[in-house]
Order: C-alpha cells, then structure tokens, then sequence
C-alpha cells in the first residue's frame, strides 16, 4: 500500500487510440452518470432496451436498504439465454464466433463455436435436463472444468428458469458436499476429468466422494478427457448418451425479472461460505451494460478473460455479459505457466486477442519470470487490458501496460465483487486518465461513499471504509435461505447502506483506490477466503486444539495464508506434522486454501474475556514487531514473546 501512496501523482492519460471510436467519452461519462443518479428509472430503462423483454418492465427501481428488499424491473419477463443466444441468432449473426475454445494442451486443436452453434448446444443440454426431470427453480450445482460444455451447463439451466450453483473445479469433495447441501440440490453435472497443465483432476471422482455425505437424484457426466470413472447405476448418466434423441427446441421460459438465476458461494469473516443469490432481470441489464461501457466492445473483436467460470468474473464476464454483448468470447482451459511461463501470449498471439481481463497476481507472477517471454510473441492486436480481484501494485501496472500493451492500451482496474454481480468501480477506457493502482470511478448508478468506523461520513479526499449508498441493478438480492444473514453481513455494520468490506481511499481528483478487506476476509491469488474457513478446517484435525489464521503480504498472491496452531496437550510439534495440516487443509477446502506457513504456538494471544488478539497475530505475521500496540491487556502477555521468536525462526 505503501507504495500506493507515494505513486498517487502518476497520471497516464488515455491513449489516442483508445479515444478513437470509444462509445464513452469524458463529456459523455459525466452526463450519463448524472443521469444515472439523478432519474435511474429513465437511465435503466434505456439500458434495458437493448434486451430483449417477453414483457416489457413498467416499473425500474423498487428497493429499500433499510428494512432490506432489493427489486429492479420488477414486472418484467425475460429469458437471459434468449438474450444471449437466441436474439442474436435472429439478428443475423448466428455465424458469428460466440466462444473460441482454447485447450490446455497448445497441440490439442481449438474449437469455434458460432452463436447458431452454441445455442443449438445448449438446447440440447437443456431438453437432456429436463429429461433428468430438472424443472423451474430447481438447483442445479455444476463442477466444471473450463471447457465450453460449463458455460452450455449454465445457459441450459437458465433457458429452462434452473438455478445454477457452479462450483469452482478447485474444491474439495467436502466443499461440494456442503455446497449441494445448502442449497438443496437435486442434480449436479459434472465431467470426467478436468485438465490444468497437462495434470487430471478427478471432477467425477470428487463428486462421487461428496455424494457419500449428501444425497441426489442425478448426476449428468460430460466426457471430455475419456478417464476412468465410476458410474453409478440408475443416478449418474453419460452426456452423450443420455442426451441421444432429445428435441432440437426448446423455448426458454419465460423469468420474472426477479426469478433467481443463480447462486453463487462466497466467503464473508465469519462461518461458512454464503449462497449469494441473483436474479435475472438486473443482472443481465448490469452484464450487458458494465461489459459493453468499461471493455467498450467493438463488433469483431476477440475477447479474452482468464478467470474460472466457477468464480463470478466467469459468470458475469465469460459467460453472460459477453454473449449478451454478442461479443466474441475466448475461454482457456489451460494455466498461465504450460507449456511455459508464455502461454498467455502465446494464445494472444494465435487468436488475435484485442481485449485482455486476468488478475493482477498472474501478471506479478509473469512478470517475474522475465520479458522475453512476452517478447516472443506478437501481441500487436491487444487494444485494451483489464485486471480484476485484488488490488494491482503499481510496478505490475506498469509492466503490464509496458511489456503487455505496447504502452497504447488503457487498463481498466474493476473493482467489483460477487455480491456487486459486475463492475461498480472503474475508469472508462475512452473516458478517464488512469493512476496506476486506482480502480477509478465509479460505474453509472454506483453511489459509493467512504465512512469511519462509527458510520460517521467522509468527504473529499479521505480514506474509510467503503459503503453503497444506492442499489444498482447487478446487486445481490440476498443469502439463499437466510435473508437475515444477508441483513446482517451486508446492511448492520452502516445502517442504510450497503458495505463492502473493503477499505478504501478517495483522492483529491475523486479517483477510489481500494486498499484491501477491512474484515477476516483474505485475498489469495484474487481467491476469496474467509480465515474462518481455515480455522474450522484445521481445527478439525485430531491433534489440533485451536487455530488463529491471518493474511499476510506475499509478492505473487498479494496476500498468503499465514496459520497459528495449538496442539492438543501432549503432542509435540514438528516439520511432519506441519506438512500433515497444510495437505489436511487442502483436502477439506481445496488447494487454493493450502496454508503458506504453520507456525506452532503453545497459545494464542487473547483478551481475558477469551477474545483472540488478531491484530497482534496479522502485525507478527508481517513481520512488524515495531507496532504491536498494547499488549497488557492479554490474558497472558508473556505469549507474544514467543510468538516473535517463532516467527523469527522460519
Ligand atoms: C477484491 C471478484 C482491488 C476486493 C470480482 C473485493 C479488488 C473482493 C478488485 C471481491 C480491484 C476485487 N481492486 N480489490 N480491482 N477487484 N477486489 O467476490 O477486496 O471474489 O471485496 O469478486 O476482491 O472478491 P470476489
């Protein structure tokens, strides 16, 4: 953040190229976002237009912070897969390339799947669906791999009004498990295996080892890697056989604007990861829009975004605000690093990639790796660069901006979050200067505003915490099954605004720059993680009696998962055990969550009412002994000298 800090007067303005044709320019910004805020019923309205309603919306805003009831077009009937497939069909551009797929192999050949092609796919995955006897409304969890059957899975359901719940292919059985239980999910699809640099993931495998905790009626395999699985008789069914034979229509039906479309786990500060629920209406016209404004889409053009369709930047930014868009939309199965540390480029390269989304930690990770890797390839066709999930270090923004955009590519920075359902924070590409390490402004409708932590209201150039005072159509509309929760997490804390979690400054040229969560929530590699969640993973464990877990700066993750362990009396710590926890903590959440470091502690660091000291454990985590503040009002102060000197010895 330092560093953040003292860059602040960087200013780069917006290239001549991006000026040029831009659907957005400065004097266009201020007066759209004017209107925007001041007559929301009309902006919206008009941004609405662009779909295609089975029953036009009469009313546009109808919400409440405060008892908490979020509504936008709420009259209105649409289908999001007909926005996405069917409208543009019936526009002529059925041959147009809606995914170019990517494999993870670079000598596996690709796919381009037209529009006519794509929804011919996903009529045929949901007419299959229907035949498993999924209906309107029913949860669907989908555990995919990157390969377009994923986003057929997730358009199929949303042509026949199915709730989709997708489950990062990264998660653990127990993580599905829990997940299929939440939501009370009938039916999940999965495939064989997945591919991540040239290693198998066992999908199939994991979902049979979570079905021996929860129950369903079906499981719905696509075979891509053609890997050995099991099947079981009478509950899990081959794609393509079970598919054999099913209509070649099939109408969507027709959603009420706040009919659910999908839920979505994510880790808060406390418990277990939330369903976030959204519904259809505003957050297709939110996806359509915030695509179009901060990527300024140009017809023809490639578009690339490197998340997981099992993360909310897949859902709302490879899924369905590009195919709302009638974008061309690249999809990777691959990782950055294979064959090698160029693969990015190197599909740049072949599919002529204009516009680039990735997160921050994978740019720090390349650049480390050198220049030459970009250097070989031809990245001429790149116009625009995006980045996502966390906040980007001035030193990666400049190298990305350098080595990756040839010095002519505006960045946009977008802050957002699975509960914004797409961009809330960003300059525009033909609109704004952009400052190296600030997301910018905030998008049309988005009402941010900076408060202590009294609630108290920031003005001018500040720095607090950073709260919503006004819905916008993407929002979440609440926690599946627990409205209260979705009350509590997002509404208590600032009575009548929505709040983020994440700490924020606002510059003196009203430009935001998001400093990171101000609650328990980490940020690994762009990966959301609760410290909770760890904490009850290793607690779990038999030899372990209590876990404090923090974050922790890291060059290439941006943040590191940094664990403190209690054993249970008697039982002596050593490197074994240490190597034991961190794999147990992979197996219960996933390897995203694998701990970076264990460091044993005979204690923790609590208050005398039993209140772990979590401010003491984050500073010794980085480091920072200086500034430990009052530790006399410990319960057993003489803890924290042993904690340093732990700390000190790895
Ligand atoms: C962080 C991902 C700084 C932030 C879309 C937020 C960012 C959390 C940025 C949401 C950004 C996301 N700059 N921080 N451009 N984008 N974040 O729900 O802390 O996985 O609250 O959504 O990521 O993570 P989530």
């Amino acid at each position: 953040m330092q560093e953040t800090i003292e860059r602040q007067g960087d200013i780069v303005p917006v290239p001549a190229s991006a000026k040029e044709g831009t659907s957005c320019t400065l004097e266009q910004y201020n007066e759209m976002y004017a209107r925007s805020v001041d007559d929301p019923d009309g902006f919206w309205m008009e941004q609405a237009e662009r779909l295609d309603w089975i029953e036009k919306p009469t009313k546009v805003t109808d919400w409440s912070f405060d008892p908490v009831n979020i509504k936008w077009f709420t009259d209105g009937k649409l289908n999001i897969c007909a926005n996405a497939l069917d409208r543009h069909v019936a526009a002529g551009k059925g041959d147009t390339v809606a995914l170019i797929f990517e494999p993870d192999s670079p000598d596996t050949p690709d796919r381009k799947i037209t529009y006519a092609a794509l929804l011919a796919d996903v009529i045929k995955m949901a007419n299959t669906l229907k035949k498993m006897g999924v209906k309107k409304g029913d949860r669907v969890t989908i555990y995919m791999p990157m390969i377009p059957e994923g986003a057929v899975a997730m358009l199929a359901c949303a042509r026949i009004g199915a709730v989709h719940s997708v489950v990062f292919g990264g998660f653990s059985p127990d993580a599905i498990a829990g997940r299929i239980e939440d939501c009370k999910s009938d039916y999940v699809i999965c495939a064989d295996e997945g591919l991540r640099g040239s290693k198998r993931v066992p999908l199939k495998g994991n979902v049979d080892e979570a079905l021996k905790k929860v129950s369903v009626k079906s499981v719905l395999v696509v075979q891509h890697t053609g890997g050995n699985v099991n099947m079981t008789e009478g509950r899990d069914h081959w794609y393509h056989e079970y598919s054999e034979g099913v209509d070649t229509e099939c109408a969507p039906e027709a959603m009420n604007a706040e009919d659910p479309l999908f839920i979505l786990y994510t880790s808060g500060s406390t418990g277990s990861p939330k369903g976030v629920v959204h519904t259809t209406g505003g957050y297709a016209v939110w996806t359509e829009t915030t695509f179009r404004y901060t990527f300024d889409y140009r017809p023809g053009e490639v578009y690339w975004c490197t998340a997981d369709i099992g993360w909310v930047t897949g859902h709302s930014y490879i899924v369905y605000g590009p195919l709302q868009a009638g974008a061309t939309a690249l999809m990777f199965e691959g990782v950055p690093n294979y064959p090698d540390h160029d693969r990015f480029w190197a599909v740049c390269d072949k599919h002529k990639v204009n516009i680039f989304y990735t997160a921050p930690t994978a740019i720090r990770a390349l650049m480390r790796e050198g220049d030459a890797h970009v250097k070989k390839h031809d990245l001429s066709s790149l116009r625009l660069l995006g980045t996502v999930g966390e906040p980007i270090n001035p030193e990666a923004w400049r190298w990305y901006y350098e080595h990756v955009g040839h010095n002519n590519c505006p960045i946009v920075d977008t802050w957002w979050q699975t509960e914004t359902g797409g961009h809330m924070i960003t300059t525009l590409p033909g609109a704004h200067a952009m400052k190296p390490g600030s997301a910018g402004k905030p998008f049309f409708g988005v009402c941010p505003q900076l408060v202590d932590n009294d609630g108290a209201v920031l003005e001018g150039a500040t720095e607090g915490n950073l709260c919503i005072t006004r819905s916008w159509p993407g929002q979440a509309r609440t926690v599946y099954g627990d409205h209260d929760r979705f009350v509590q997490t997002y509404f208590a804390n600032y009575r009548g605004k929505y709040f983020t979690g994440d700490g924020c400054r606002r510059d003196e040229d009203d430009y935001y720059w998001i400093t990171g969560r101000v609650d328990d929530v980490i940020n690994v590699s762009g990966h959301r993680m609760g410290t909770a969640e760890v904490e009850s993973a290793l607690v779990l464990h038999e030899l372990v009696a209590e876990s404090a877990v923090v974050g922790f700066p890291h060059d290439i993750k941006g943040q590191g998962i940094y664990c403190y362990v209690t054993l249970n009396a008697g039982v002596e710590p050593d490197d074994e055990l240490a190597k034991a926890l961190r794999n147990w903590v992979r197996t219960e959440i996933g390897p995203i969550a694998s701990p970076d470091h264990i460091q044993f502690t005979p204690g923790l660091p609590k208050t005398r009412s039993g209140k772990i000291m979590r401010r003491i454990l984050r500073k010794i985590a980085e480091n920072d002994f200086g500034s430990l503040g009052d530790t006399s009002t410990l319960a057993d102060p003489s803890l924290v000298d042993g904690l340093i000197e732990g700390r000190l010895n790895r």
